[in-house]
């Protein structure tokens, strides 16, 4: 694919101070845009200065919701290269999320190309601060002029970049999830193993009543039976029972986590006992109470691997290993950051070089 690059001439100061990062806030000089069109298909590649998009106010992605995205992060390792983490597998999941919502897919060469372009060339902004890294936001919209419902015409495949530090303002320390009992996030048949907008923004209201609470985030529990435990809001969840690591098997209607699946390789490959299958509430909080949770940890690109100190059920809240961080989570936050910052082997060949 060939790129063409428009540089920024009036580059913005980097932050100076990267303790203060937060996440998401800050954004590097340029982005990358591609178009798509039903006859020509994606065309006109190309890295622009960073700013503003202008949308028709009839845009189907502002009536509709036809967004997906992808979340991954550049990593500058003690050496000074830059290095991402399994980006094809980001590739792959943003054309699975396209292909449910009926949006154009992207070849995953040209996907991982682009943000090695644009990565590259703002490297400067990929911080050096243990902790910190380079949060990357590749997302697709429909663009089609009209509000009426109908095939998708045309869209936008945007990149843009944020130097981030932690996603939580407790860092690594353990965060205080709710257990969500009205509302639901997502169903079986629905788009809950996509990361689209929409599942998002059904998300919200419940996110806003937690926080309130005092909770960070809400643990979602299946649309159906409202039983058994699915996802929090940005991170799979994983429970250590009576020695054994479980998490919620991939049942359609929970994202497909990278993170998820990279931590399952390595819990293996180190030889835990893991399974995949359904984990009902009811489960966890029996084990809760009989002593026999050990730990509980969120895991996601951004939050990378949170520890659960605190689970609210109704009006009941469970503290897991003292509210502090347990020794499973220390070891896999050490084994997948060491990974990801270059600083151990990469043993399972996760790393993607971005600059030479
Ligand atoms: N679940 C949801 C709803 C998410 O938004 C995320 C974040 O991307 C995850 C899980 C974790 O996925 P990954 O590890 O691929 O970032
Ligand atoms: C990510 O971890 O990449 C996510 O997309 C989570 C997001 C809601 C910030």
């Amino acid at each position: 694919m060939e790129i063409k690059i428009e540089r920024n001439q009036n580059p913005a100061p980097k932050p100076t101070d990267e303790s203060k990062l937060g996440f998401g806030k800050v954004f590097t000089d340029h982005m990358f845009l591609m178009d798509w069109d039903r006859e020509t298909g994606w065309h006109d590649a190309r890295i622009v200065p960073f700013g503003n998009l202008s949308l028709h106010p009839g845009t189907t992605a502002l009536h509709y919701a036809l967004e997906v995205f992808e979340g991954l992060k550049a990593y500058r390792r003690a050496d000074g290269k830059v290095q991402t983490f399994r980006p094809f597998e980001n590739a792959k999941r943003i054309n699975n999320s396209a292909k449910r919502l009926s949006m154009p897919t992207i070849p995953e060469e040209d996907f991982v190309q682009a943000i090695d372009t644009l990565v590259d060339l703002d490297q400067d902004w990929v911080p050096h601060a243990e902790g910190t890294s380079l949060y990357i936001r590749p997302y697709i919209i429909g663009t089609d002029k009209s509000v009426g419902l109908h095939t998708l015409n045309s869209a936008l495949f945007v990149i843009i970049c944020a130097p981030s530090g932690s996603y939580y303002p407790q860092g690594i320390n353990p965060v205080k999830i709710m257990v969500e009992t009205e509302d639901v996030r997502a169903v079986r048949g629905g788009t809950g193993f996509t990361k689209c907008g929409g599942n998002y923004a059904a998300a919200q209201r419940a996110g806003e009543i937690a926080e309130e609470k005092g909770y960070t985030q809400v643990l979602w529990l299946d649309g159906v039976e409202r039983k058994y435990i699915e996802e929090v809001g940005s991170m799979n969840m994983m429970f250590k029972i009576d020695g054994t690591i479980v998490t919620p098997e991939l049942n359609g209607s929970i994202l497909p986590g990278i993170t998820r699946k990279s931590i399952l390789e390595l819990l293996r490959a180190d030889g835990e006992k893991v399974e995949e299958r359904r984990v009902s509430l009811e489960e966890v909080v029996k084990a809760a109470e009989n002593g026999k949770l050990e730990e509980a940890w969120g895991c996601g690109t951004a939050a990378v691997v949170s520890p659960v100190g605190w689970l609210a059920v109704g009006d009941k809240e469970y503290e897991i290993n003292g509210g502090k961080i347990g020794p499973t989570v220390h070891k896999l936050y050490d084994e997948i950051t060491g990974i990801q910052w270059g600083k151990s082997n990469d043993r399972f060949g996760w790393t993607h070089p971005v600059s030479k």
